[in-house]
């Protein structure tokens, strides 16, 4: 059975999605940057073993990540999933875990990478917003996509109602990416494009507004 190493920053709804999956996986371990991060006592009330690597702690990125890989690697995981992890990572720490490292992104990629992507759609007046599962690259919020999700966006929707829209949505889409590559039906090849074993479309196009 593959396993993963959960990594978050904050409250972990994203990371608790993956716990309620029931997921063909062993969760090895779930790691945060901020001691602080709510996420961390979810963790432990499933029995996942915690850890904190602490960014604070270390003068720069490479030795913060470098101390990270380290406690990754304890847990020797085929698969890492950031979920909510709210830290650029290097160069070096991307390619050691390529084709390994996924990451959820809350809008349709590649619009909107960075932070404050609700605002930003709303600014826009875009009618069609989602979000996007992908492998990391160092290039930051633009990897290989494996699934998105759409929503619409309402006339009267604020940033906090669009983005609860769309955490429903990250709440379906990441255990079925991390099912699938748990189960080794998506994978990254060679050349770092995203290969099915197989695939199926299901659903209707999304149009917004709705017709009438
Ligand atoms: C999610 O919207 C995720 O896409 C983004 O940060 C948020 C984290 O939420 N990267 P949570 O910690 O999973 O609840």
């Amino acid at each position: 059975m593959k396993s993963i190493v959960i990594l978050i920053s904050g409250r972990g709804s994203n990371m608790l999605a993956l716990l309620e999956a029931k997921l063909p996986c062993k969760i090895s371990a779930v790691i945060s940057n901020r001691a602080e991060a709510a996420g961390l006592a979810l963790a432990q009330a499933y029995n996942i073993p915690t850890a904190v690597v602490a960014h604070i702690d270390y003068p720069d990125r490479n030795s913060f990540d470098a101390e990270l890989a380290k406690a990754i690697d304890n847990f020797k995981p085929d698969f890492v999933v950031l979920a909510g992890f709210m830290r650029i990572l290097t160069e070096n720490f991307v390619a050691r875990y390529s084709g390994r490292l996924v990451n959820i992104h809350p809008s349709l990629l590649p619009a909107y990478g960075g932070l404050n992507t609700h605002a930003r759609a709303l600014h826009d007046g875009i009618l069609i917003h989602g979000c996007t599962v992908h492998f990391v690259t160092p290039d930051l919020d633009h990897g290989p996509i494996i699934i998105q999700a759409a929503v619409p966006v309402m006339p009267d929707d604020t940033e906090q109602t669009l983005a609860a829209r769309v955490l429903y949505e990250e709440h379906r889409i990441y255990p079925l990416a991390i099912r699938w590559l748990c189960n080794q039906k998506v994978a990254l090849d060679k050349q770092g494009k995203v290969v099915f074993q197989s695939r199926r479309q299901v659903g209707h196009t999304l149009i917004s507004p709705g017709l009438e």
